[in-house]
């Protein structure tokens, strides 16, 4: 028996127009609703949306196969998504190259900082600052 993250809760503004949002990134479903959940299921961890109110905002990233990740990175360009290369928004309109992959970062509907990453983070953490990946300071 292995232990993995099963599920997790994301507040919405709107659940339907968040999971459709996401999903259409992704290239998953979206729903159909459970209980008052809308679930999207992103490999074996479900993204349930919930309608609520003043809420903080959360960061989700999901590790993408590089053709996935080019498919994503075209349906967000197409849907006009602005996208960053850098968590604090810095890089608008370019990706990362951080971790030897490619990394991207673009805000849902209710605001929540999604990123998607071809590599999974180093044990140093790396930051892109002019075009290179460097050795993040901190702060
Ligand atoms: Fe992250």
């Amino acid at each position: 028996m292995s232990t993995e993250l099963n599920h997790i809760i994301v507040p919405a503004k709107d659940k339907w127009e968040s999971a459709r949002f996401l999903g259409r990134i992704l290239g998953v479903e979206a729903g159909p609703e459970w209980a008052h959940f809308v679930p999207v299921r992103v490999g074996r961890v479900t993204i349930d949306f919930d309608n609520a109110k003043d809420f903080s905002h959360h960061h989700c990233a999901f590790l993408l196969g590089e053709a996935e990740f080019d498919a994503a990175l075209d349906r967000i360009k197409k849907a006009g998504i602005r996208f960053f290369a850098e968590f604090d928004r810095t890089g608008p309109g370019e990706i990362n190259r951080n971790y030897g992959g490619r990394g991207v970062y673009f805000e849902d509907p209710s605001g929540h900082l999604f990123e998607l990453i071809t590599r999974p983070y180093g044990e140093v953490p790396e930051q892109w600052i002019e075009g290179k990946a460097v050795r993040a300071t901190g702060g």
